[in-house]
């Protein structure tokens, strides 16, 4: 592989102007322009995306639109709508639009219709949660399920389980509960609290192989088989996978299986039959409403103009931030405490997805990829690591994520005041504090001029720290589809710019590899010979505290 070549000439123009960007402030460009809100904003119906607290101009938006075009990324759009395979390191279609699509939409791949089966999935999903819903279906012992639990990880795990927690309001299902991490903690704790003749488990996995998962399945296979006899495994279990022959050899026969395909990625598979837990929890229809939200925001993204096109527009502010100036890190701060998952899924959608140093050529990228994304909810990261945002050295992008309405109308007065911190932060990290006013604050308050000179540096922020909103009316099924798509598409974009594949992730097999290689040493078949010294002696100290 070759160094790192140079950024192209549009690319280098696009960093002098972050940089200037830097230097004249985001405030300044506020009060140069009383139309700024609206000019360097979009919305689709009510979802509001509010670009307007960054430091772009509207010559920098038009230069970056250029670039969008020069990426080709609406043609490369169109591809993946179109069933192409852009996973070209795998070489598969990319088509999770496909799931929230309706048949009529004609999504294919290689020319094959997918719709019909994608629809008959989920019918039967539809069919099978009903049936759990109502009590027609039953564990072994004739008893109602009143508890399901998904075991899977990663993409099999995040998205459920944050859109399940996002999604509280409309739970009127079995209780949910997500088992990922192969700690026993977590598989243990979970089933202490459970009754296993009323229990459900979802054993999901798009490969089928993934050892936590399998190793979780096989604990909670036991927990059935040791109380209810090894005749009951069976009504107690379903899967959800791509492999149905490794399903088969782990005993869930195949009616009890929900497919996918491998035009599925992991990070992309919440709007497939990995979305059973929450279709369990919030019913069909509301599934339903979740997959037309999603596919609201698809239409928009195939069909908006890119100046208005709302994952466009996302996607060249987040490499503007990136590249053009230089952030490596991106906070996501839902103002909304059931969205507390949604950074940790992002993180997947994200990182898995634009975390590559290699280009679609083979060649080192020309530019920095995809940054560091993190966050907590609104308002307690304000209590937590927001002194970082405000007077840290470096300069963290926010997005804040922020509803109108709150779905507890008798607690209204706890909504204003969500709304009114998430508000204030931003702006906040815009206007910052100057020097002089805390040194006058300091006087107004009484503090002996001495003592305020000393003091006022420590009071004084910088400000100038950009920030997005994304407003919308309320977190329903239908808008949590549009928002997740909307990210979804956004790192499509993205990736576009940075000339990546968004869709394989072989920065993940590495350190699997190693623990399959590890395990052994771990308990003592093998000694570490070949295994570096930390390594080794790490081993040899475990041990040591082992006997
Ligand atoms: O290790 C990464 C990964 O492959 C993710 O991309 C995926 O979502 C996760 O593991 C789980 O994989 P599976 O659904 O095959 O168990």
């Amino acid at each position: 592989m070759t160094d790192r070549s140079e950024p192209s000439p549009a690319i280098q123009d696009l960093i002098r102007r972050g940089e200037a960007a830097r230097r004249e402030g985001i405030g300044s460009r506020f009060a140069a322009d009383p139309q700024r809100f609206a000019t360097l904003s979009a919305r689709l119906d009510d979802l509001l995306l509010d670009f307007s607290k960054t430091a772009l101009g509207t010559e920098d938006m038009r230069a970056l639109l250029d670039l969008a075009n020069t990426a080709e990324v609406e043609g490369k759009r169109d591809a993946m709508f179109a069933g192409a395979a852009v996973n070209a390191t795998e070489g598969r279609a990319v088509l999770h639009v496909a799931l929230r699509g309706h048949v009529g939409d004609g999504f294919a791949v290689h020319g094959a219709p997918v719709g019909p089966a994608v629809e008959d999935v989920l019918q039967a999903m539809g069919q099978f949660s009903a049936s759990v819903r109502d009590g027609t279906m039953t564990g072994a012992t004739g008893k109602a399920f009143t508890d399901v639990v998904n075991i899977g990880i990663g993409g099999s795990d995040l998205g459920p389980a944050m859109a399940t927690l996002a999604l509280a309001p409309f739970h009127d299902g079995p209780k949910t509960h997500f088992v990922s991490n192969v700690d026993a903690a977590h598989i243990a704790d979970t089933l202490r609290r459970l009754d296993p003749e009323t229990t459900l488990f979802i054993v999901a996995s798009k490969t089928f192989t993934t050892i936590e998962t399998m190793t979780n399945a096989a604990a909670a296979r036991a927990f059935v088989a040791d109380a209810l006899g090894e005749d009951a495994v069976a009504a107690h279990f379903v899967a959800v996978s791509t492999a149905l022959d490794r399903v088969a050899d782990f005993g869930i026969d195949a009616t009890r299986v929900f497919g996918f395909w491998d035009w599925v990625g992991g990070r992309y598979s919440i709007w497939s039959a990995i979305g059973l837990p929450l279709m369990l929890a919030i019913g069909p229809e509301n599934f339903r409403a979740f997959l037309n939200g999603a596919r609201a925001m698809d239409r928009h993204f195939a069909t908006a103009p890119a100046g208005e096109n709302l994952p466009i527009l996302f996607g060249l502010i987040g490499w503007w931030h990136r590249v053009a100036q230089g952030y490596g890190a991106r906070a996501i701060l839902p103002y909304d405490q059931r969205l507390a998952r949604f950074p940790a899924y992002l993180q997947q959608l994200d990182m898995e997805s634009n975390g590559k140093h290699v280009g679609l050529d083979g060649q080192r990228t020309p530019t920095a990829t995809g940054p560091l994304v993190w966050g907590e909810p609104g308002t307690n990261g304000q209590h937590a690591f927001y002194q970082l945002l405000h007077q840290g050295t470096d300069t963290i992008p926010a997005e804040f994520i922020l509803a109108a309405n709150g779905h507890e109308p008798a607690l209204s007065h706890h909504h204003d005041l969500l709304v009114a911190n998430c508000l204030a932060q931003s702006e906040a990290l815009m206007r910052g504090r100057s020097l002089s006013e805390a040194r006058s604050q300091l006087l107004g308050k009484g503090v002996d001029p001495a003592e305020a000179e000393r003091i006022a540096p420590h009071r004084q922020f910088d400000g100038d720290r950009p920030s997005i909103t994304i407003l919308h009316a309320r977190l329903d099924p239908y808008t949590l589809g549009r928002l997740i798509a909307l990210y979804e598409h956004r790192v499509f974009v993205e990736a576009q710019l940075f000339g990546i594949n968004a869709f394989d992730q072989w920065g993940v097999e590495l350190g699997k590899e190693l623990a399959t290689g590890l395990l052994p040493v771990v308990t003592g078949e093998t000694d570490a010979t070949g295994h570096d010294s930390s390594t080794a002696g790490l081993v040899a100290a475990l041990h040591a505290m082992r006997n």
